[in-house]
């Protein structure tokens, strides 16, 4: 099996969760070797194993991952809503790893923004919509005018001036969600979290809500991280990354071809991190049945990993083999930790 480059692949693609948008805004979240270990009675679940992560201040960036993969745990962590066990975490000028628990309130209150999957999460049912887009201004203390100012033209941005009187209950399922955007749009955070914010909705209602979502990063430059299973999330957001197994495995963007069609291609790219270790495609896992031993060869541009079929033979020293596993955890080819060290 050889994992070769992809075309058009720059050498920037090569730095774990870096910038992909051709210009370098300062990084608003960095995440490195991340770790989240649940402990219940004698059972450890680890549910981050090592994330690295960077999203530059206004982009908009998408997680997607099958169910248990460590999403909502990653998001969780981002909101200060849960402490990682181990590694580090910055959010603009916040170690959320060693931050007090003031510093924390603050942060959750006026850094931060979040949108749960569950509609009735995020609202308070018996607040009109204008209301609730307005109370975490009014828990932070804001004046009347500023308030009301702030939440018209939230409104407005909703297209629902002529719903700000509703309560909740009496819009659909995708207005409710848009209302919870602008409410965590209310004190104005850098940043915007949402955990699968249309996995109630049907498509045209989350393409509205993408569309939203897209709006509030482009007028107010606000960083969004979206958990999601939208089919058309390729084509709303900056960056999709995919989470396997509580690590980062691969990315992918649309990029121009650069003729004068205009189109975009999508490419997906696997992550390599600051160590060199990458988590290879389950399928070509399955097919060669990689696990265990395998070898690694250099050869210009390519690394080549090959399936170790046989075991270390009795009277040979098993350093062969442990060198091999060393290199293949590490996606890099023996003999190259030795010349930069
Ligand atoms: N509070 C918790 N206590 C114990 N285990 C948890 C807790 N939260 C999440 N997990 C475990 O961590 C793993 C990742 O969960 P989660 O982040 O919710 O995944 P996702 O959002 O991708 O579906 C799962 O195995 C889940 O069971
Ligand atoms: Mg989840």
């Amino acid at each position: 099996m050889r994992i070769t480059q992809s075309s058009g692949q720059t050498p920037e693609i090569r730095r774990a969760g870096g910038s992909r948008r051709g210009h370098s805004d300062p990084l608003y979240i960095e995440c490195q070797d991340l770790f989240k270990i649940f402990k219940r009675a004698d059972l450890e679940v680890v549910s981050l194993r090592g994330v690295d992560l960077e999203v530059e201040a206004g982009e908009l960036i998408a997680i997607v991952g099958a169910s248990g993969s460590g999403k909502s745990t990653l998001l969780n962590i981002l909101s200060g809503l849960d402490r990682p066990s181990a590694g580090q975490v910055r959010v603009g000028t916040r170690d959320l790893l060693n931050i007090s628990d003031r510093e924390l309130v603050h942060y959750r209150r006026m850094d931060v923004g979040f949108v749960w999957q569950a509609t009735a999460r995020n609202l308070v049912p018996y607040l009109s919509v204008q209301e609730n887009i307005e109370l975490p201004m009014a828990i932070a203390g804001t004046e009347v005018d500023p308030r009301r100012a702030w939440s018209m033209e939230l409104l407005d941005a909703l297209g629902m001036k002529d719903k700000a009187a509703r309560l909740p209950h009496q819009l659909s399922g995708g207005e409710q969600q848009r209302v919870a955007i602008a409410t965590a749009m209310s004190n104005r955070p850098p940043l915007l979290l949402a955990d699968e914010p249309t996995g109630e909705l049907d498509n045209q209602m989350a393409d509205q809500v993408f569309e939203l979502l897209r709006y509030m990063n482009r007028t107010y430059n606000v960083t969004i991280v979206v958990v999601t299973h939208y089919p058309g999330v390729a084509h709303s957001v900056d960056r999709v990354l995919h989470i396997r197994d509580g690590r980062i495995s691969s990315e992918s963007f649309l990029r121009p071809t650069f003729d004068r069609s205009g189109e975009v291609t999508h490419h997906e790219y696997l992550v390599v991190d600051r160590v060199g270790r990458l988590q290879l495609p389950t399928d070509y896992v399955d097919k060669l049945q990689l696990q265990g031993l395998a070898t690694a060869n250099i050869d210009d541009e390519q690394v080549t990993i090959r399936p170790v079929t046989e075991g270390p033979q009795s009277g040979q020293p098993d350093s062969v083999g442990a060198d091999d596993q060393t290199a293949q955890e590490l996606g890099q080819a023996p003999g190259q930790d030795e010349e930069e060290q």
